[in-house]
């Protein structure tokens, strides 16, 4: 049941592997979030298995994963998105999920993680923070990024360190996704002119 008073905070999952690190930052940052008071979902798109989008395809657009992506979007405030770090970008899977949307992140808030094999995240990072801003969507000037060395046998993360940074991000994404969301709808009810900024370009 929805409560309008929580922040409604959308995790989602770039991993397309079952038995990923992705998950385990994915279960920390939704657990930030709900000790932040947030109303927390989570996107496993391993789960959800979008197809290849086909712009314009009215047969795919029917279809209850891409229709289940983009309610997902739209119900959220803000959004805490996890990638694996693939050739120095974010995972097909989640630049997938992009390609679905982009009126559903407009005017909205997102942080970012990334679980790389040895690099430092900085290049998955970006990739989705570039993404997120040309759906005019705003980023947090701070992430987490973990290397696979960060996690135990077991598949826990035992880094404190980025422990630490994914609740600061968790945190931070529930402190601004509500007030930022709030004055892009004042933004859009302004109409189409120029005094509504960019939310004036949206429908
Ligand atoms: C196709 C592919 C490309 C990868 N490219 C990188 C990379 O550019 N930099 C890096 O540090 N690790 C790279 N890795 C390792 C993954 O980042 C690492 O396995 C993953 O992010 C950790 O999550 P996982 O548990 O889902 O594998 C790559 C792995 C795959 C499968």
């Amino acid at each position: 049941m929805t409560n309008p008073s929580r922040p409604r905070i959308l995790v989602v999952s770039g991993s397309a592997r079952l038995d990923s690190h992705v998950h385990e930052m994915v279960r920390i940052a939704a657990e930030a979030a709900e000790s932040a008071a947030a109303e927390v979902q989570v996107l496993r798109l391993h789960e959800l298995a979008l197809p290849v989008m086909r712009n314009g395809d009215s047969e795919q657009n029917a279809l209850a994963a891409v229709q289940t992506a983009r309610e997902r979007a739209s119900w959220a405030d803000g959004f805490i998105l996890v990638t694996p770090e693939y050739h120095g970008s974010m995972s097909g899977c989640l630049k997938n999920w992009f390609d679905f949307l982009f009126d559903e992140l407009a005017g909205k808030f997102a942080g970012v993680l990334a679980v790389t094999g040895g690099g430092g995240g900085d290049m998955s990072i970006t990739a989705v923070k570039t993404s997120f801003s040309w759906c005019h969507g705003f980023t947090l000037p701070y992430h987490a990024a973990a290397r696979g060395s960060d996690f135990s046998a077991d598949g826990s993360l035992h880094n404190q360190s980025v422990r630490d940074r994914v609740h600061r991000v968790a945190h931070d994404v529930v402190r601004y996704a509500p007030p930022l969301r709030a004055a892009w709808e004042q933004a859009r009810s302004l109409g189409h002119g120029v005094a509504a900024g960019v939310a004036g370009t949206h429908g």
